[in-house]
């Protein structure tokens, strides 16, 4: 392939620029010419395409969100949609594809290639969600930045002797709230894969209480709940001082860390060996710390296992 294109779609992710100067310079460095599309499959039916050089990424690599703008997009569903998108990606004379997002965007990717025009994903979610490969783009930088803001309501609550419910993002999945529970020692982790009941959350609270505790940091999944209802609930049961604090999209921002940095940078070159070898459908990700392709649709279709062994430590050595 003489001439390809990337692009970001979805919810953006740090490490998403990382994996755009990956392609950009890895594909120029092998004598291809590469474009940006902005606004995601948006940006293909819009037409708006960029040449990128190899300063068009400068000063990019420390940067979260994505230079090439994201968007969700209906019409790139339908089949005139993705035809319209082909003919115009060959009108610029390119070849190939590369789709910076989640499984949505790897729906888009496949539906390409099954048109004929070669594409490949690259995982690029906070949600680390997709089961085919360990860890996602952004999921390690959303982390530390939920646990910046962890550390911060343990100050408050220590002080004040309160119980904080965090809300952390995630989707359906409870990634977030595993990792930055564990890693933030909540007392409490309320993920979508584990239901607790209320019973069994204050039971949790008065435990470690009863062993001393004067504060607590519960952790909750969007997907398991909301922050504001649990606060309620523990409110009208208990005699804690229960404050709830829902992170929202902050969580989505911020300067991406050296891992996702480093997965951003090695998923990009990835792709771009696979376009050069004229390979499409297939979505790159990162297995036992070994960066490997496989089947789009094998790769959507495994079922992500959540570490119950992992979120049975975090109850134990969060006591
Ligand atoms: P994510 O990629 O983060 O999962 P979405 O599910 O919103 O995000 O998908 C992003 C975009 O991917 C959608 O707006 C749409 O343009 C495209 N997309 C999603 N599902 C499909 C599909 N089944 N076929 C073709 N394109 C799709
Ligand atoms: O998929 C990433 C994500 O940040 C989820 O964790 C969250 O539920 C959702 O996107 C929020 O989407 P939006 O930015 O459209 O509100």
């Amino acid at each position: 392939m003489k001439k390809i294109a990337v692009l970001t779609s979805g919810g953006d992710a740090p490490g998403m620029n990382a994996a755009i100067r990956a392609v950009v310079r890895y594909g120029i460095g092998v004598g291809m010419e590469v474009m940006g599309v902005e606004r995601g499959f948006q940006g293909l039916l819009d037409d708006l395409f960029v040449p990128m050089n190899m300063r068009s990424v400068s000063d990019i690599i420390q940067r979260g969100g994505t230079i090439l703008k994201t968007a969700r997009c209906l019409e790139f569903k339908t089949e005139e949609g993705q035809k319209k998108a082909i003919k115009n990606l060959r009108a610029h004379g390119v070849e190939g594809l590369i789709v910076i997002g989640g499984d949505g965007s790897f729906m888009g990717a496949k539906a390409m290639t099954d048109r004929g025009f070669p594409s490949i994903g690259i995982p690029g979610t906070i949600d680390n969600d997709l089961a085919y490969t360990d860890y996602t783009l952004g999921f390690d930088t959303a982390c530390n930045t939920i646990l910046d803001a962890i550390n911060k309501l343990r100050d408050t609550m220590a002080s004040h002797e309160r119980v904080s419910i965090v809300e952390v993002m995630g989707r359906n999945c409870g990634d977030l709230a595993l990792y930055t529970g564990l890693c933030g020692g909540a007392e409490v982790i309320i993920v979508p894969e584990q239901k607790l009941t209320l019973e069994q959350i204050v039971k949790r609270l008065t435990d470690g209480a009863n062993a001393g505790k004067t504060s607590g940091i519960i952790v909750l999944a969007e997907g398991a709940g909301h922050a504001d209802e649990l606060k309620e609930q523990l409110r009208n049961c208990t005699d804690m001082v229960v404050k709830s604090t829902r992170l929202g999209h902050v969580q989505r921002g911020g300067s991406p860390s050296c891992r996702d940095r480093y997965l951003g940078t090695c998923f990009g070159v990835h792709a771009v060996k696979l376009l050069e070898k004229g390979i499409g459908n297939r979505i790159v990700g990162i297995k036992n710390h070994k960066f490997y392709d496989m089947d789009i649709i094998e790769g959507i279709a495994q079922k992500k296992e959540f570490d119950v062994e992992l979120y049975n430590t975090a109850a134990i050595v969060g006591k």
